[in-house]
């Protein structure tokens, strides 16, 4: 998805500028440069492993449960690290297990894969077990989904976070609250309106960064519209997980520590909601 090293190079910046969670996933295709970001600022001696909070992702292509661990294993190579803090299911829907990662008929129809997401989960659990993952999620789960993990027999680990879309046009009361009240944290993606790609993401909803109220807000702090969406969400108890190949945009984005909304900002942004997806993952 980004051109060669530029990757390598973001991280290296956003590591230098205090971030220590990093977002990836094998189908962004960067995670050998990811890895090498890493591994170079602990040789500088910069950070340690443990400073590091990586989340891995398991594609919709390997969804049954003897593909998991064997997928961790591969990313693992890939980063040449020794374990992820974070695996996640990246979708709840499976696609035809195979080399195609996005595989569709002769109609230009997705091949969807019938497996048993209970089953999935429980494959993760093991790679917790084995210690090559050190907390196991889900992302793009709603409320059912999440329900029909935690109510399965057995269950060993629940997630431990949910990763979805969430900003001030998409704030996600609801299931904003079933995760509080069940202990998962969620992690909020596309926090600042995404990118505007047309070929995933909805143009239609307006440009979040061009919002009135999040720049009047911003100047009174002298802050940008961007850093008031993410602080909207930290100061909520959303992870966010802003994303930035510009050195300036990635450094600004960590500048959010030092001021707070007051809880009447906080209901302005909240009342932005429009319950309109960015990200309206069709398939
Ligand atoms: P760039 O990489 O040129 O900075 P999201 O995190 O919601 O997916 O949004 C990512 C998009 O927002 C990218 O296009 C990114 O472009 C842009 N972006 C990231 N940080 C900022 C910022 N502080 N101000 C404006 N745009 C930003």
């Amino acid at each position: 998805q980004t051109p060669k090293g530029s990757c390598l190079e973001a991280v290296k910046i956003a590591i230098d500028a205090g971030y220590r969670h990093i977002d990836g996933a094998f189908v962004y295709f960067n995670e050998h440069e990811v890895g090498q970001a890493i591994r170079e600022k602990i040789a500088e001696g910069k950070i340690k492993r443990e400073d590091i909070f990586y989340c891995g992702k398991l594609w919709n292509t390997c969804h049954p449960p003897e593909l998991v661990r064997p997928t961790l294993e591969k990313t693992l190579k890939i980063l040449q690290l020794d374990y992820v803090d974070l695996y996640i299911i990246e979708l709840p829907m499976a696609f035809k297990p195979g080399d195609a990662l996005y595989p569709k008929d002769e109609n230009g129809k997705f091949i969807y894969h019938e497996t048993d997401l209970c089953a999935t989960w429980e494959a993760l659990e093991a790679c917790k077990d084995a210690g090559l993952a050190k907390s196991i999620g889900v992302s793009n789960f709603n409320r059912r989904q999440l329900e029909m993990i935690m109510n399965k027999p057995g269950l060993k680990y629940k997630p431990v976070s949910n990763q979805v879309e969430c900003h001030p046009y998409f704030t996600q009361p609801k299931l904003l609250e079933f995760c509080r009240q069940h202990d998962i944290v969620i992690v909020g993606y596309s926090p600042l309106g995404t990118s505007r790609d047309e070929s995933w993401v909805n143009v239609s909803s307006p440009p979040l960064l061009k919002d009135p109220v999040l720049n009047a807000i911003g100047k009174k702090y002298n802050k940008t519209a961007a850093q008031v969406a993410l602080r909207f969400n930290v100061q909520r108890g959303v992870v966010v997980i802003p994303k930035s190949f510009n050195p300036q945009r990635i450094r600004e984005n960590f500048q959010i520590f030092d001021f707070s909304l007051t809880e009447k900002e906080m209901k302005e942004i909240e009342a932005l909601n429009k319950n309109v997806r960015y990200v309206e993952l069709l398939m």
